[in-house]
């Protein structure tokens, strides 16, 4: 019996290895690919990354049915399935069917963001009296940590099961210097699907020299599952939000949003008012600002909460940070064919980053974004899921 199954064992590895080795010999980073194949633990091979390295699918589900699919590719959540008032489960977030939409063509769907979400002004800030210049990729601009941020890197994951649901762990470290950035930063993220139906993602970081750091998550949501989603409800607990330039580059001013299109204090449909005649909302072709959000910064409040009517689907987002990028999928245009075939149309989705504002190295009467070696950078986020 036990010969049995140890002979049975060696065919296995050996039949593994060959079929691996012919698979791999073929790239050029086999041998990588290997060992990472090795590690795959629990994930499902999507593709190979540019440099052969091959991506992972992992697949969270909670005993309620609530599913989430994550790539070690960016961190990306590929599909994110969540009941309506029926309890009909449907996927609630943009994306593709395969690996090679995200290598080719993605406005960062469903991806970790770093090391700094958001815009830096001329790709360019001081830190401890140096100047350091990043990577820039939108104008005159750094967005989303780059030309090839936190979106775009292979991840290490490691699946685990937490008390409060099943989870993923990915880690990535980035080195010193990479797009510009000071430092070797070593980040950890780590996905749960809770028993009440939340995602939560809980982001640390290390550094071994002074540097900054501002992560967050983009996802682009639309709780129908198709369609504009100028008939959501949105509500946004801020008083203030951080108005830009031309290039949505903060101007480093606080403005109420009494009186404003941007006043999301009590629920309005995100379409109410997006086509008014208002500097801010041209500057972002639509909503695309930081709202300074009410509760005390590294304690968990409520950013935001959105509705859809028909579904009857309703997602919380709570977080640790001071701001919130709401934005309203302005640049979604047509061009890019999605999941199932899914046409994305201008203002199919919309996106809600839970971040520090955007271009805070450069203002300093913003929340700082520095972080220093000994110091661990902590951002947590929900997304908790329900209907009404
Ligand atoms: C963020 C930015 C937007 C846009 C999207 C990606 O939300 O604020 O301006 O760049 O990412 O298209």
């Amino acid at each position: 019996m036990k010969t049995t199954s140890t002979a049975k064992w060696i065919c296995l590895m050996i039949g593994l290895t060959t079929a691996c080795l012919a698979g791999c010999a073929t790239h050029s980073a086999w041998r990588a690919k290997c060992c990472a194949l090795a590690k795959s633990d629990g994930g499902v091979l999507f593709g190979h990354a540019q440099d052969g390295a091959p991506v992972f699918i992992y697949t969270l589900r909670n005993k309620n049915g609530m599913e989430a699919r994550i790539l070690n590719y960016g961190g990306i959540i590929q599909s994110l399935k969540v009941p309506d008032r029926n309890g009909k489960f449907g996927d609630v977030v943009l994306g593709y069917d395969t690996l090679d939409g995200y290598l080719t063509n993605s406005p960062y769907f469903g991806a970790m963001i770093g090391r700094f979400g958001n815009r830096i002004a001329n790709g360019k800030f001081t830190l401890d009296g140096q100047e350091y210049t990043l990577a820039t990729n939108n104008g005159p601009n750094s967005l989303h940590g780059g030309i090839k941020g936190f979106d775009k890197v292979v991840w290490m994951a490691q699946s685990l099961q937490t008390p409060d649901g099943p989870a993923l762990q990915l880690t990535y470290v980035s080195n010193d210097g990479e797009e510009g950035y000071p430092g070797a930063l070593k980040v950890k993220a780590v996905y749960i699907v809770t028993k009440d139906n939340a995602l939560r993602l809980d982001y640390t970081a290390t550094t071994d020299k002074d540097t900054i750091v501002n992560l967050t998550h983009h996802s682009y949501f639309n709780l129908r599952g198709s369609g504009d989603i100028l008939g959501h409800f949105i509500c946004i607990n801020a008083d203030k939000f951080t108005p830009v330039d031309s290039t949505l580059i903060p101007t480093g001013k606080f403005r109420p949003v009494k009186g404003t299109p941007f006043d999301f204090r009590t629920p309005t449909a995100i379409g109410a008012r997006i086509g008014q005649d208002d500097e801010q909302l041209k500057f972002g072709n639509g909503y695309d600002h930081n709202w300074i959000i009410n509760h005390p910064m590294g304690k968990f409040g409520l950013a935001a909460r959105v509705t859809e009517p028909t579904s009857g689907r309703v997602v919380e987002v709570w977080s640790t940070e001071p701001g919130l990028q709401f934005y309203s999928g302005n640049f979604l245009d047509g061009t890019i064919t999605g999941k199932d075939g899914q046409v994305y149309q201008f203002r199919d989705a919309f996106v809600m980053e839970p971040q520090h504002y955007p271009d805070s190295p450069n203002h300093p009467n913003f929340p700082s974004t520095e972080l220093k070696p000994g110091e661990t950078y902590k951002n947590a986020i929900i997304y908790k899921f329900s209907t009404e």
